[in-house]
């Protein structure tokens, strides 16, 4: 058996598109927020800094997810996904799947409850913590959402300059509204001291943890909720004791965490959203023709994905062509380690004997 052998590793990276892409995000996120808080007219300039920092963060994020997208494998599984997705004929039951995929796997994260209950339970209080955040914050510090008092006790929350419902201010509706981020605060909190919990006890985690990756999103996230409590504390308690000091700590840590998006293990966010079209690919190759082994004639993948897996593995520089001129791939995974064994005693007799 020949080939097994690796060539030179191709590592161009286009940084072109992938900053052209950034910066025309950064350029749309930036006329939303004039649009959306009607010509700045809603916009609070004591939030400038959550502005900047989520309009630089955003482009950042679109640059590094362009880049990750030109990865051989991902950008594979990217294409066909989205040729899958958008075949003609199935378009209805490719809807189907993908929302099936996105109520299992993103909302529910079933996936995460087959490893433990406590590990799903910490994650879902922290991703649901944060995406609640998310919902309330950007809307505000953009201008998109805003609220006016009207008539003696009541307020009226605007959405891109349009009204909504009216509400009581001293309602349980309006205290829930105002209280929002406290409860999203508390969730955030629970969940990563029952990461962080984890990572301390799990022999398992303890040896592969690192700390940049594994300890300061946790941090940073705790941090953030902290302060956010403080600030209600502050209002609430303490007559707004120290609070424009919490405010710019909040705002630093928010920024912090937000510029540490593309490069660090919160990326995941915008990155496992993807797998919805790998479920897809994954369940269209079961049912398209499937390629035989080229030794014992048994099916073992689809001929879809066995010519993906040769683009992927020539991009990324190895070579597995056999002395027939054919692939290794072409085999399926027991005839693989048998030629393995053969190619091997072959070896052993060409060797000459030490012993
Ligand atoms: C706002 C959204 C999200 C946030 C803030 C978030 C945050 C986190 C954090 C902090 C961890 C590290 C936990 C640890 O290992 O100590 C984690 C782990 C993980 N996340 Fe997310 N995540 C979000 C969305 C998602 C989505 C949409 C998916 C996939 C569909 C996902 C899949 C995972 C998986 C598989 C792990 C490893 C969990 C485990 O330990 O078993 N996350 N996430
Ligand atoms: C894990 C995510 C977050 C949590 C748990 C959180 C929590 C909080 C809490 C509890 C408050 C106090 C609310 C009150 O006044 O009663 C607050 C205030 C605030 N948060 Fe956050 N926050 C988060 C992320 C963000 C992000 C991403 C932004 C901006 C993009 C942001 C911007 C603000 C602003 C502008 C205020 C008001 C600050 C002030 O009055 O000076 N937060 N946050």
């Amino acid at each position: 058996m020949e080939g097994s052998g690796s060539r030179s590793i191709s590592t161009d990276v286009d940084y072109f598109r992938p900053t052209v892409y950034g910066l025309a995000a950064s350029a749309v996120l930036t006329l939303l927020v004039v649009v959306g808080s009607r010509s700045l007219l809603h916009y609070d300039s004591a939030l400038f800094g959550y502005t900047v920092a989520s309009v630089a963060a955003f482009g950042a994020i679109v640059f590094r997810y362009a880049i990750w997208l030109q990865r051989p494998a991902t950008r594979a599984y990217w294409r066909r996904g989205w040729q899958l997705f958008l075949d003609r004929g199935r378009i209805g039951g490719n809807f189907g799947t993908a929302a099936k995929t996105i109520a299992t796997n993103l909302l529910e994260q079933r996936f995460i409850f087959k490893r433990s209950r406590s590990r799903w339970l910490m994650h879902l209080l922290i991703m649901w913590g944060c995406i609640f955040s998310a919902a309330i914050t950007f809307p505000l510090v953009f201008g998109w959402i805003h609220f006016e008092l009207e008539g003696a006790r009541g307020y009226r929350a605007y959405l891109f300059g349009f009204p909504l419902q009216t509400m009581d201010g001293r309602g349980l509706l309006a205290w829930l509204t105002f209280h929002a981020l406290d409860f999203t605060a508390l969730m955030v909190i629970a969940g990563c001291a029952l990461a962080i919990h984890r990572r301390l006890y799990d022999r398992g985690a303890i040896a592969l943890q690192q700390f940049l990756l594994d300890f300061v999103p946790h941090l940073l996230l705790i941090a953030i909720s902290v302060s956010g409590l403080m600030l209600t504390a502050s209002s609430l308690w303490f007559e707004g004791y120290m609070y424009s000091f919490i405010s710019l700590s909040h705002q630093a840590l928010v920024i912090m965490t937000l510029f540490f998006l593309p490069f660090g293990k919160l990326f995941h966010i915008v990155q496992r959203p993807a797998s919805i079209g790998v479920e897809l690919y994954q369940q269209r190759a079961r049912e398209l023709p499937q390629a035989k082994c080229r030794r014992c004639g048994v099916e073992f993948a689809s001929e879809m994905w066995l010519g993906d897996l040769k683009e992927v593995v020539d991009k990324l520089g190895f070579d597995y062509t056999m002395a027939g001129g054919e692939k290794l791939q072409d085999y399926c995974p027991r005839c693989k380690r048998i030629l393995r064994g053969l190619a091997y005693a072959g070896l052993a007799d060409k060797t000459d004997r030490v012993f």
